[in-house]
């Protein structure tokens, strides 16, 4: 790790200093400070960008005020209100993490340290810093994919921030930054007025400040290093390295895999399947799935109880994070109406109450496409 001459006290205020003046204060969660809040939030801005999260955040909210109602709903419900912003393991481990908030183990009450929190499904350890210090002003360091970025640039960290060794050398410079309370009252007070909250918990501003920068001036792609306040200081800019830091990893190309998908429609209705709970979109709603063609041909004909014919419909990739998959979509039209399907992972659906499913979001638009045809 190369030198850089920014002192950690001096890097807590300045950013303190920062998020108080330019930072953003008006994002829903920042409201409350009441854990459930807290945690649906950052479990939601996991890999998703704000302005995507925020309806989300706010439908789910309203349908499910506090972690009693989550625990209670069906995991139907909650895939239908997280339908469309993918890596559905994170609804599936919310709605379990709720179930074990709300036994008695817990009594509805969030644990209040990193430790315990880590011990719940979907919470990491930067997850867990950011719900105790949003919270209940935990003093701990977070890491997630942006603020690896920003220590990158600003330390002029080389390496791969993946690779365990720079990962772990990271949270050691992430803790040795954190604010501690002496040194920032001095010193934010000295710049600034309105920090009455900033005397009792920094934290909660310098935690803010770090996801600030990385998401509104320190981005991937054309950061902007004039508005920045670690401009004068950062390794990145001052050696105009802002593109290979931080360094990406050597990466293979994604491995493809392939699909077909069968769009089986009788008058205003298709055939949905629900998948099983493990693997790719993992309890949502789908379409019935072969490898080939023929499979999928036998399968038309079972579930319908008529002889069809496939023809084809679209073809579509989807990016995962491990790998690509190429989906072929079949369709055919029945005749007859339909044995409705016995099952209970099957339903027959009419295109207009499709929403009310939770479907990945390339099903989703699939389906809607055939409204009109
Ligand atoms: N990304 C992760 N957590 C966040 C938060 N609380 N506010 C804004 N962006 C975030």
């Amino acid at each position: 790790m190369s030198g850089s001459y920014i002192e950690p006290v001096n890097f807590a205020s300045h950013l303190i200093t920062w998020q108080l003046t330019h930072g953003r204060h008006n994002l829903p969660w920042q409201r409350s400070r009441d854990p459930y809040r807290v945690w649906l939030s950052e479990i939601m801005l996991q890999q998703t960008k704000v302005s995507t999260v925020i309806p989300y955040y706010l439908r789910f909210l309203e349908r499910f005020p506090n972690v009693y109602a989550l625990a209670s709903a069906s995991s139907d419900d909650v895939m239908v209100l997280w339908s469309g912003l993918g890596y559905y393991a994170r609804a599936r481990n919310l709605h379990k993490c709720a179930q074990i908030i709300v036994q008695k183990q817990y009594g509805g009450v969030f644990p209040k340290t990193i430790e315990q929190l880590v011990l719940l499904p979907g919470i990491g350890r930067s997850t867990a810093a950011a719900i105790a210090a949003f919270s209940f002003g935990v003093r701990s360091p977070i890491l997630d994919g942006n603020v690896k970025r920003v220590l990158a640039r600003i330390f002029g960290i080389e390496g791969f921030p993946g690779d365990k060794h720079i990962e772990t050398a990271m949270w050691t410079l992430a803790q040795s930054l954190l604010p501690t309370d002496y040194e920032i009252s001095k010193r934010v007070l000295n710049n600034i007025e309105r920090c009455a909250s900033v005397l009792i918990e920094p934290i909660i501003p310098y935690t803010q400040g770090l996801m600030d920068l990385g998401a509104m001036l320190c981005l991937r792609n054309r950061p902007d290093c004039s508005r920045c306040p670690f401009a004068l200081v950062c390794v990145a800019n001052l050696t105009n390295r802002q593109r290979e830091l931080p360094a990406s990893r050597l990466r293979k190309p994604a491995p493809m895999r392939h699909i077909m998908l069968l769009v089986l429609r009788s008058a205003d209705r298709v055939l949905l399947e629900k998948r099983p709970p493990a693997g790719i979109w993992g309890g949502l709603w789908s379409l019935p799935e072969a490898d080939d063609v023929n499979r999928l041909t036998k399968q038309a004909e079972q579930l319908s109880g008529q002889a069809v014919v496939l023809a084809p419909l679209a073809s579509l990739i989807h990016s995962f994070t491990h790998f690509r998959l190429e989906i072929e979509v079949k369709f055919a039209k029945l005749s007859n109406e339909p044995q409705l399907a016995a099952r209970v992972d099957m339903a027959w659906v009419c295109l207009d109450d499709i929403s009310t499913y939770g479907l990945p979001a390339p099903i989703r638009k699939l389906l809607k496409s055939l409204v009109v045809i």
